[in-house]
């Protein structure tokens, strides 16, 4: 069986194509043919943010670019079996872009198609890992598992009963981890996206200094909460309240930067491992499943692996963090077929339980 994957649920287009190889197992192995993420940084860079209209307008013009290269991959013409597209969470005139470009094939070709929810497919492409050409399950996998979500858009703690069961156990009462990365980054004149970024500077105050220069002391929010809740609007605002109080010499050096963003990093990592952990407690689970563009966050990583002992956590592989649609697809394995007719945006699409 091939699949193709479609994903434009925000400011990345991504098209992918892969063959079911082995199904023996609990979970089967995935050779992958063709994966390809044509991102518009650049684009939305000036706006510290993403710009829909522009989105949507850089999805329809890549989209056919992007799925002709894929086909070119292969040696018959439309060796396509299943078609997998994002229908949500995301961002309404993007994801309809990707619906109506698979619709359209699916229509034409007669191949069925499949509605994938964007955060199902963060968490199901942590299950494998990345060898050569393929993607293969790990191993001791064990469920119940908890699952935690961190993107631009999303933060939740997840208990998963098995693939497609899901109980939604806390998520973010306002920003997302990703989204207060972005904004404090944009606060600090950082880069955009700010994840990467404020990587890069807390990294440097880790490598140079390690020592507190402006006594930087920001908030855990919601730390010591009892529930799997977060909210991350507060942390934004008690940056930009310790930035605009600091005069602007000090603030605009290179050692406030850095040391900023170190406990930016290190507030959002604090509260996420506290909640997830304790979350992994309480249902006695074994396994941690990570999905979202913030694991690609090197300390989060290295945190996680030391402070979560026994238990098995499964990271995304190595540049599968972010949006891709080698997810979407490997998720459409897992799913039944939707009726061409029931396909539509779901911007605000939830990660349900069956
Ligand atoms: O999953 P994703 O590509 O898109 C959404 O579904 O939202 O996640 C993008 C988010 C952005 O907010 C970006 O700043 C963050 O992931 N991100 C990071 C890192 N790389 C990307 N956050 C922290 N550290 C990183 N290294
Ligand atoms: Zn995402």
């Amino acid at each position: 069986m091939i699949i193709l994957g479609i994903e434009t649920s925000c400011d990345d287009t991504c098209v992918s194509l892969i063959k079911v190889k082995k199904t023996k197992g609990k979970l089967p192995q995935f050779e992958i043919i063709s994966n390809i993420v044509s991102s518009q940084v650049d684009i939305h860079k000036k706006y510290g943010g993403v710009y829909p209209t522009l989105a949507k307008r850089e999805h329809e013009k890549n989209l056919p670019i992007l799925f002709k290269k894929t086909l070119k991959k292969t040696t018959n013409n439309y060796p396509i079996d299943l078609i997998a597209v994002t229908t949500g969470p995301g961002l309404d005139p993007c994801l309809w872009t990707g619906i109506n470009f698979a619709k359209k094939i699916s229509d034409h070709h007669k191949i069925p198609i499949v509605a994938i929810n964007h955060i199902e497919a963060h968490l199901i492409i942590s299950l494998f890992s990345l060898e050569k050409k393929s993607l293969t399950p790990k191993k001791n996998l064990s469920f119940p598992a908890i699952g935690l979500i961190v993107s631009g858009g999303h933060t939740l703690i997840v208990l998963i009963k098995k693939i497609g069961d899901y109980e939604v156990l806390g998520e973010t009462r306002d920003d997302a981890a990703g989204e207060c990365f972005d904004k404090t980054a944009r606060i600090l004149g950082l880069d955009y996206p700010g994840g990467p970024a404020i990587s890069a500077e807390a990294e440097k105050f880790n490598l140079a200094m390690s020592r507190t220069k402006f006594g930087i002391k920001l908030p855990r929010p919601m730390i010591n909460s009892k529930d799997f809740d977060f909210s991350f609007s507060g942390l934004k605002t008690a940056v930009l309240y310790h930035y605009q109080s600091t005069p602007i010499k000090k603030r605009k050096s290179k050692k406030y930067k850095s040391e900023m963003a170190n406990e930016i990093q290190e507030s959002i990592i604090d509260v996420l491992i506290k909640k997830t952990l304790l979350a992994s407690e309480k249902y006695r689970i074994k396994s941690i499943i990570l999905g979202g563009g913030v694991i690609a966050n090197k300390m989060l990583k290295s945190r996680f692996e030391k402070e979560s002992k026994k238990l098995k956590i499964f990271f995304p592989p190595e540049k599968m963090q972010t949006d891709n649609a080698l997810m979407v697809a490997v998720t459409g394995f897992f799913k039944k077929t939707t009726s061409l007719k029931r396909i539509k945006a779901m911007p605000n699409l939830k990660l349900f339980s069956k």
